[in-house]
């Protein structure tokens, strides 16, 4: 699947001289793969620890590092034949500068804006956002002069990721190493995710499937395995929206950039949801939670004494239908959107509980064919609205159909 947000950004990436030179060239490289389209620019320091070759293979571009050696010129309207200054070209077309690894030299030439090479000369020359990864031994970025740099690159908005504490070139184990590749792109995706067309918006999504205790080690669960609720929070994410996600219980990855509130039971995932809901432009439930739990969980362990053993259930609380109530006082969101796990009868089910619930807009989601629903990467949606209207949607990654949902609610705002 094609990443939304990287594709196509033009990212002016800055390889300054440290022995982490070598991660940055993994960092092109999954730039690239991501759609980005990655200008490479290394000082001649960094040129000691890794070659203009190395990113040249991976990018597939030219990379630069001579300030006075003219380019072609591909702007609008150049003639064959027409040159470009290079550090003009290169910070003229950037959504997006990262310089991976950041030597604490380099940090001092950004922060009193010394252009003495190609990359602070285009860093300098270009209206787009910094990331920086400084990497360094822990003395040079403990001391005041680096401190006092960094200090005065932040307050000009300069986004940091890292440096990260371990193993150092030195032999020492301390602070100072780069962060990994991935963080540098999870860190430029927020960068990139700020003119989204959900900034300034906050929203609440909820994930994956409740458990209800019997006795301290069993419960009742179901088959959701979060991945829809996860692919709506990176997607609002993505496009600039503070998030919230309340999960239940799931073996997926922490995403970045996400407040994530952890839950069990339908009842935390109730006061959970209730509490981020303070402020919030919009709550997409796409957990799937439990509508019974044991009226009794037993304190210890429940011994295999019996034939037959019957658990007497209770309601758990309907978080939705309490969201409906917020709302009817003049409270809560201005959007609310359910999902309806269906078997049988999909769209009149999901119909029932659109109004029932008092929503917006309610996910009918076939569960009973084995590519969508449940623990699965795609999924077959139905989308009904609050006015009557109906548009089915074909098989499509969950991450998509995230997307569709977040146009649509756009419009409901
Ligand atoms: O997590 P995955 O493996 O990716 O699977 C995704 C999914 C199938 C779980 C998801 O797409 C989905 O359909 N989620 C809703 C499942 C469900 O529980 O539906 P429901 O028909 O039981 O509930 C209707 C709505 O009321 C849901 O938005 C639910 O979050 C909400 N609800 C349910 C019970 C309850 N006590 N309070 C609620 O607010």
């Amino acid at each position: 699947m094609e990443d939304r947000l990287l594709k196509d950004k033009r990212i002016l990436l800055g390889v300054t001289g440290g022995v982490a030179a070598y991660k940055a060239v993994v960092l092109a490289s999954r730039l690239t793969q991501a759609g980005a389209i990655v200008d490479v620019v290394l000082t001649e320091a960094a040129t000691r620890f890794v070659t203009p070759l190395s990113f040249e293979s991976v990018t597939r571009r030219r990379a630069y590092v001579d300030m006075f050696e003219l380019g072609d010129n591909d702007r609008p309207g150049a003639r064959p034949g027409d040159v470009s200054i290079p550090h003009l070209a290169l910070a003229r077309g950037a959504d997006l500068v990262i310089i991976a690894p950041a030597t604490a030299n380099t940090l001092a030439k950004l922060a009193h804006g010394v252009a003495d090479n190609l990359l602070t000369a285009a860093v300098l020359a270009a209206p787009a956002p910094l990331l920086i990864a400084p990497a360094m031994e822990s003395h040079m970025w403990e001391h005041p002069a680096t401190q006092a740099n960094l200090a005065m690159l932040q307050a000009r908005g300069v986004t940091q990721i890292g440096p990260a504490t371990g193993h150092l070139a030195s032999g020492a184990t301390g602070v100072g190493r780069m962060s990994e590749p991935e963080e540098i792109i999870a860190a430029a995706r927020l960068v990139l995710a700020r003119h989204g067309d959900m900034a300034g918006r906050s929203v609440v999504v909820s994930a994956g499937g409740t458990r209800e205790a019997i006795d301290p080690v069993r419960f009742i669960g179901n088959r959701s395995s979060g991945k829809m609720g996860y692919a709506l929070a990176h997607a609002a994410r993505d496009r600039g929206a503070q998030v919230v996600l309340v999960a239940a219980p799931t073996a997926l990855p922490e995403p970045y950039g996400v407040r994530l509130v952890r839950v069990e039971s339908a009842s935390q995932m109730r006061d959970a949801v209730l509490a981020a809901l303070e402020g919030a432009d919009a709550l997409v439930m796409a957990a799937a939670v439990a509508d019974y739990r044991p009226l009794q969980p037993s304190e210890q362990k429940i011994k295999k004494a019996h034939e037959h053993l019957t658990l007497e259930l209770t309601r758990t609380p309907d978080i939705l239908e309490e969201v409906a109530a917020l709302r009817a006082a003049g409270r809560g969101p201005r959007v609310v959107v359910g999902f309806a796990a269906e078997t049988s009868d999909l769209l009149a089910n999901a119909q029932v509980k659109l109004q029932q619930k008092r929503l917006d807009l309610i996910v009918a989601n076939d569960v009973s064919v084995p590519d969508s629903g449940f623990a699965v990467d795609t999924n077959r949606v139905t989308l009904l609205y609050a006015d009557g209207t109906i548009e089915p949607l074909p098989l499509m990654y969950k991450e998509e159909v995230a997307h569709i949902i977040w146009d649509r609610v756009q419009r409901l705002w």
